[in-house]
């Protein structure tokens, strides 16, 4: 079944939730591929969504810097978050399209746990409260640190995700 984002879902920020819709439909494609036992589109659509990952990351630390949101405990569970996604990535890849139905259905089960129950709902809600109590479309203009700063952390998580194996085999 495919995961759709619905307004209870909204952290309160326009942008955080933008990044959240295209998420989930980035998961959508990760599942289908999974589904249809396609190696060749799910590693392109893992590419994808790695990618928008590491955007929406520095998205959310640039806004809860900004309004003072205590972002320590966010952080290491960005990086647990993209440990799960690594270990899912191999896991998958090293079967190479021979997932079961069990496997099929597990890995779907989890992705939705992965995207909408543990990112959003535990960790990005507890941002609601600050985020509500201004404009919606609350975006902070960058300074040039901050750039640099969410430019390194970028690289960083993408040198992570880049070493891991694809593997198809056709
Ligand atoms: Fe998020």
């Amino acid at each position: 079944m495919k995961l759709a984002w619905t307004e209870q879902l909204s952290v309160g920020n326009a942008v955080i939730d933008s990044d959240h819709r295209n998420l989930i439909n980035m998961v959508n494609d990760v599942t289908h591929a999974i589904g249809a036992r396609n190696c060749h589109a799910l590693a392109q659509a893992f590419e994808q969504l790695e990618n928008w990952l590491h955007v929406h990351f520095a998205n959310e630390e640039h806004i809860t810097r900004s309004i003072k949101f205590d972002f320590s405990k966010h952080r290491p569970a960005q990086q647990y978050s993209l440990k799960e996604l690594q270990h899912l990535r191999s896991e998958l890849m090293a079967k190479d399209g021979l997932w079961s139905d069990g496997a099929v259905a597990h890995f779907a089960h989890f992705l939705k746990n992965w995207m909408i129950d543990s990112h959003i709902t535990k960790l990005d809600m507890q941002m609601k409260p600050v985020l509500q109590a201004l404009d919606y479309e609350f975006w902070p203009s960058w300074v040039e640190g901050e750039i640099n700063h969410a430019a390194g952390r970028t690289a960083n998580l993408y040198m992570q995700l880049s070493d891991m194996p694809m593997l198809c085999t056709d």
